[in-house]
């Protein structure tokens, strides 16, 4: 698919204090004339502010760093971490579409999209909080299908999972990540044959667990 900037855009671009701050920590940890190699942790940090990423902020970005615009704009356009249009402000859902997710299911889990969010990728739901797109292989292969959502994967889908999952979104909750077969990692579907952890309690992987504190810290808030 194509990759091109949204064609609305705003005028200008500029960090917030705290985060041009961290910008310019993140020039210290390269070699004198290697500045340039923050390019993507920058445009992550001006992604995150935003909610997308901007041409404005591309540019900015590239004259920080004492580039031409058209080197932030390759790798913007080159990986689709970067968001180049406005996303759903609540989820964005990245369905992964390659071999094994395809194999496992994932064409219904682009329907259930269409179904529940918008017909069209990267076109946000009638309500503005949701939009999707299909994405290349996000690398949780041996737990196809799955899709990311912000920065979390959700695992071993069937279409009632993600459709329960947008629900929970919908309904300002935060979906537990990691597989809806209970797997802890990627360890076989029917249980470890090798290496097994007997007596041990099933516990949640470390990503998981992180989502799920970082989700009960934010409710407290
Ligand atoms: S094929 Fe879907 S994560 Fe690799």
């Amino acid at each position: 698919m194509q990759r091109k900037f949204h064609s609305v855009q705003p005028d200008t671009f500029a960090f917030s204090a705290e985060n041009y701050a961290w910008a310019e920590r993140q020039l210290t940890k390269y070699p004198d004339g290697r500045q340039a190699s923050a390019i993507i942790p920058l445009l992550w940090r001006a992604q995150k502010q935003e909610g997308w990423l901007t041409r404005p902020a591309c540019e900015h970005v590239a004259d920080m760093l004492g580039l031409p615009h058209i080197r932030a704009y390759e790798v913007a356009t080159f990986y689709f971490m970067f968001q180049l249009q406005p996303i759903g402000s609540v989820a964005h859902v990245q369905v992964c579409g390659t071999t094994c997710c395809m194999i496992c299911g994932a064409e219904d889990l682009v329907e259930a999209c269409r179904q529940k969010i918008a017909r069209q990728p990267h076109q946000l739901s009638e309500c503005g909080r949701f939009s999707w797109e299909e994405v290349e292989c996000l690398g949780a292969c041996a737990n196809a299908p799955m899709v990311q959502i912000g920065s979390d994967y959700y695992e071993d889908l069937s279409v009632a999972d993600l459709s329960e999952i947008l629900d929970q979104f919908a309904e300002g909750g935060c979906p537990v990540p990691g597989s809806r077969r209970g797997r802890y990692s990627s360890e076989p579907a029917g249980g470890l044959t090798s290496l097994s952890r007997d007596g041990e309690k099933p516990r949640l992987a470390p990503a998981v667990a992180l989502a799920v504190q970082s989700a009960s810290r934010r409710r407290e808030v």
